[in-house]
């Protein structure tokens, strides 16, 4: 089962980061350093939230109270539930005095985190209700004011929460209800990861039932929430918010509706500006998968012949697909491989031997046997074939290519405006079956002829090719082209990549060239190496900046 943690369905906060599928606290120092320190229960100062969310996310303890730019002085923020009659109204205290939370905004992520903290029950609550005003018995101290709180979810207590200023009550004000988990019994409803029992029809409405999101992982569609395509449902305050929650970003769409703003003076404690900033200063470290459009297609456009060849492709203009790099080895071209930025070309396995002294890479080619002005051939300082690569099975066929770097430099190649990285995709939801993606090489036509010019071709993904190749087909793997065999990639684009676009224009290298049988024949698609099922293993490799600006 999927919760908010795993990481091949949705990100991590920036205080996590996402091993094996899974979002654990990253070490303290890894955080990056932000303006704004974070003000803390203990009185210590952290040089940023993330710094003290990774300290609290290893003690599951609350560490920081709220956030100023003046730590210190404020007070910190408290929660306790008063009985009214049969009610628990949520009461807030903080530098401006204890007062109700406002009905305004409550909902379940924050009433579970109230049932966490103070009452410690792991599971959340059970309700999030609210009466009005008039209907509490009140003492004639009872405050004139109360606050608004707006919570993901996942925060340790109330006070690393959005917080808005007291806003005056009048008789009709609504204040927010809670109602903590109580377990009843055996489950015959829907039974969340961290064991809660919610009624069935809670599942896939963007509310956070379970407390730990268990209840929105696998919806194949939503209820009055957003649908992200890995099948989960975000809640609609969270689109167009400035920070990407679906794995390929249409939830920040400029076509989406945009959410009321509210007025900065309106905030008494913002961490969601914190996580948007932390957010994009780290996505902003990789450039990858955006060719370089200026660039793109400058050359003469009357060079183009739509000339049918390789298995249903077409001729790439020169400059076209930047990201693709062909593998010399003893001066012959029989391989394609997929540039990933820093050092790093990913290939296939079976397209190379560990003698990187045999290798070139050339980037910014074109035609097979001509030089384009762009064209720069790079020299290969070492090769890392995946240690179960089985040349017999085609199993795990994937490889990196590292570059030799430049003459007294860690860059191994001249700035060039004609080559840029495709991205490593994290995660194996981000594509899926019946996705239109692109590949490309020098491989071989129907008739078996070797391309001179680059070509290219869509194809799409196909689901359950175990249906086609049967115990031939592994985990690892992935199927695409068409079932009646007009498009395929054939004998020379091994290696080369299958490169998919997400919402937000972004490519991702999805597939390695890898096998088929024969070329473009009826029910025998291709057979690529699923990326993403290896994105541990590269980034082990390369190292995590070389690979990913998320989850990090
Ligand atoms: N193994 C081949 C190569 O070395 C690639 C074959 C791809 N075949 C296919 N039908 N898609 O070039």
């Amino acid at each position: 089962m999927y919760t908010r943690l795993s990481c091949s369905k949705v990100f991590c906060p920036p205080w996590r980061r996402c091993i094996s599928g899974q979002c654990v606290c990253k070490m303290p120092y890894k955080c990056p350093r932000q303006d704004k320190q974070a003000c803390t229960l203990d009185g210590s100062h952290y040089y940023s939230m993330c710094q003290a969310k990774a300290i609290s996310c290893r003690s599951s303890e609350p560490v920081f109270s709220h956030f100023s730019s003046a730590c210190g002085a404020e007070e910190k923020v408290e929660v306790h539930l008063r009985k009214s009659k049969k009610h628990n109204v949520v009461m807030i205290k903080t530098a401006k005095g204890t007062m109700p939370v406002c009905g305004n905004g409550w909902n379940m992520a924050s009433a579970n985190v109230v049932c966490r903290n103070p009452q410690k029950e792991p599971r959340g609550a059970e309700t999030a209700t609210t009466i009005k005003h008039s209907q509490i018995d009140k003492a004639s101290d009872w405050p004139e004011e109360c606050m608004s709180v707006r919570c993901t979810g996942s925060e340790l207590s109330l006070a690393e929460c959005t917080i808005y200023n007291p806003q005056p009550i009048t008789e009709s004000t609504d204040v927010a209800v809670v109602k903590c988990y109580n377990p009843k019994g055996e489950c015959k409803k829907f039974l969340c990861t961290n064991g809660k029992c919610i009624n069935q029809g809670k599942a896939c409405n963007g509310i956070d039932d379970c407390g730990d999101y268990s209840d929105e992982m696998c919806c194949q569609r939503c209820n009055g929430a957003f649908h992200c395509k890995s099948d989960v449902c975000i809640p609609l305050d969270a689109v167009r918010d400035g920070v990407r929650d679906c794995l390929g970003g249409e939830d920040e769409l400029d076509e989406n509706p945009k959410p009321v703003e509210i007025k900065p003076s309106d905030l008494f404690s913002d961490p969601m500006s914190e996580i948007r900033a932390i957010r994009s200063s780290t996505e902003s470290q990789l450039q990858c998968g955006v060719p370089n459009m200026e660039y793109e297609f400058k050359q003469n456009a009357t060079l183009r012949q739509r000339t049918k060849r390789l298995v249903g492709g077409e001729e790439a203009l020169p400059t076209q697909i930047q990201w693709q790099v062909a593998i010399q080895d003893e001066g012959s071209i029989h391989c394609g491989g997929a540039y990933l930025g820093g050092c790093w070309v990913l290939t296939a396995a079976h397209c190379v031997r560990p003698k990187p002294k045999s290798y070139r890479i050339k980037f910014s080619l074109w035609k097979k046997h001509q030089m384009l002005s762009t064209t720069d051939s790079i020299p290969v300082k070492n090769i890392i074939i995946h240690h179960e690569y089985n040349a017999q099975t085609y199993a795990n066929d994937i490889a990196l290519v590292q570059l030799e770097p430049l003459n007294l430099s860690d860059k191994c190649m001249k700035d060039n405006p004609a080559v840029r990285a495709v991205c490593v995709p994290w995660s194996t939801q981000q594509f899926q079956p019946n996705d239109t993606c692109t590949i490309s090489g020098w491989g071989r036509d129907r008739a078996g002829m070797s391309a001179g010019i680059l070509k290219w071709a869509n194809v799409t993904i196909i689901s359950d090719c175990k249906n086609y190749y049967k115990d031939r087909f592994l985990p690892g793997m992935e199927c695409a082209g068409d079932l009646e065999g007009k498009v395929d990639s054939c004998q020379g684009d091994s290696g080369g990549p299958l490169v998919c676009k997400d919402a937000s224009g972004v490519s991702y290298v999805w597939g390695i060239v890898s096998w088929g049988e024969k070329c473009g024949e009826p029910n025998n698609p291709g057979v690529y190496t699923k990326v993403a099922h290896y994105f541990d293993w590269i980034r082990f490799h390369t190292g995590w900046a070389a690979v990913t600006k998320y989850n990090q």
